[in-house]
């Protein structure tokens, strides 16, 4: 039996900084131990929360409940051909340091993802997406335990349901499933995925020909040039989704607001960088005790030191309101809130 511990403090286990509390912690190592952790009267009896990176989490009160956190290790390559390799990686593994073992290896298909925060595992869920690429393009298998019945199962890429910011895990299997192990399918030959125009100024900037390695790097400049480090500034990356809507209405809204920033997604919508909808409101860097809006990348919010996730989410209804108000757009969060 794991080491389950009391009323313990989550703040370094949030990447926005949040002192909340869990009445019981503990962590796990494998799908053994996890399957036995699922069979102790602890699991049945309390709510179970799985934590992966605390990136992609808003912890707005104490959890009374027991959370999980996962700490499955491993990268093994599985299969490989002349033309790609598999790759089946532990779910506790750090995704950044997952990217840094492929581009080290010359595999291409992750090096759009570099430096993004959180865990492997954490990765599917919400179909993490940067610079032009998204998981779901590398996925091909994602193993996870059930929690009620504790049997070891799995999904391929198609049943994941992947679409933008979005799984069957963060939908209809929401904390019902454990992800263990995610299989990724990367290319021998560099991808050199460069449609996302900041990364080619980065390269011409870095006079670097496009391979994983610049590529990676160009992402790592760009990233932390726009987004704070949580480690200095807490934050959990961007905290609304794009909002995505009828290109009509985009077309009608430009001729009220000409800058605004859409991107045509399929021939009838439009997805509308909320980073601009919040800066062209005036609320970059508006600050309401510890908690603020970046002043660098509107759609990061970021606690200056003691916010606490209330005040951090009565912060984002505020945008919600102005912005709903002033476009007649409803953004949401991307953010898990607790
Ligand atoms: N913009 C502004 N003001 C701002 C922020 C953005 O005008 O304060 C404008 C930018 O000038 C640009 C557009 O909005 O024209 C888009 O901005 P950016 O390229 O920074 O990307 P984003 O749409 O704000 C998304 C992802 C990020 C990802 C970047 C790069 C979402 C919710 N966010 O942000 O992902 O890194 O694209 O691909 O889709 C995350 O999910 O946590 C995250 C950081």
């Amino acid at each position: 039996m794991s080491n389950i511990l009391n009323n313990y403090s989550l703040k370094y286990h949030n990447t926005f900084g949040v002192a909340a509390k869990a009445k019981y912690f503990t962590s796990f190592s494998s799908e053994d131990q996890l399957a036995e952790l699922l069979k102790d009267n602890i699991c049945k009896t309390e709510s179970l929360f799985i934590l992966g990176g605390g990136s992609n989490i808003l912890l707005t009160q104490d959890f009374d409940g027991l959370v999980l956190a996962n700490n499955i290790k491993g990268i093994e390559i599985i299969t490989e051909n002349e033309k790609s390799t598999s790759i089946a990686v532990g779910a506790g593994e750090i995704w950044h340091d997952f990217v840094l073992w492929s581009i080290q290896k010359n595999l291409s298909g992750i090096e759009n993802l570099a430096l993004i925060p959180g865990l492997v595992g954490a990765s599917p869920m919400q179909n993490i997406g940067a610079y032009g690429a998204e998981v779901k393009d590398v996925i091909t298998k994602v193993r996870y335990i059930e929690i009620e019945s504790g049997k070891q199962k799995s999904f391929t890429n198609s049943e994941c349901n992947f679409s933008y910011r979005n799984s069957i895990f963060k939908d209809e299997l929401k904390g019902r499933v454990v992800i263990t192990e995610v299989v990724c399918k990367l290319s021998k030959t560099p991808l050199n995925n460069t449609k996302y125009g900041a990364i080619t100024d980065e390269l011409k900037r870095l006079n670097k020909e496009p391979s994983p390695q610049s590529i990676a790097q160009a992402v790592i400049n760009i990233r932390s040039s726009k987004l704070p480090d949580p480690k200095v500034l807490g934050n959990s990356g961007s905290f609304f989704k794009n909002p995505i809507i009828e290109t009509i209405w985009f077309k009608k809204l430009k001729k009220d607001f000409p800058e605004m920033v859409g991107y045509k997604i399929s021939e009838t919508q439009t997805k509308i960088a909320a980073g601009w909808l919040i800066d062209n409101a005036g609320l970059k860097g508006y600050r309401k005790a510890d908690a603020g809006v970046h002043k660098n990348q509107a759609l990061v919010l970021v606690n200056y030191g003691n916010a606490t996730g209330l005040e951090i989410i009565n912060l984002a209804k505020e945008i919600q309101e102005i912005i709903k108000e002033k476009y007649g757009i409803q953004i949401e969060p991307e953010v898990n809130i607790l």
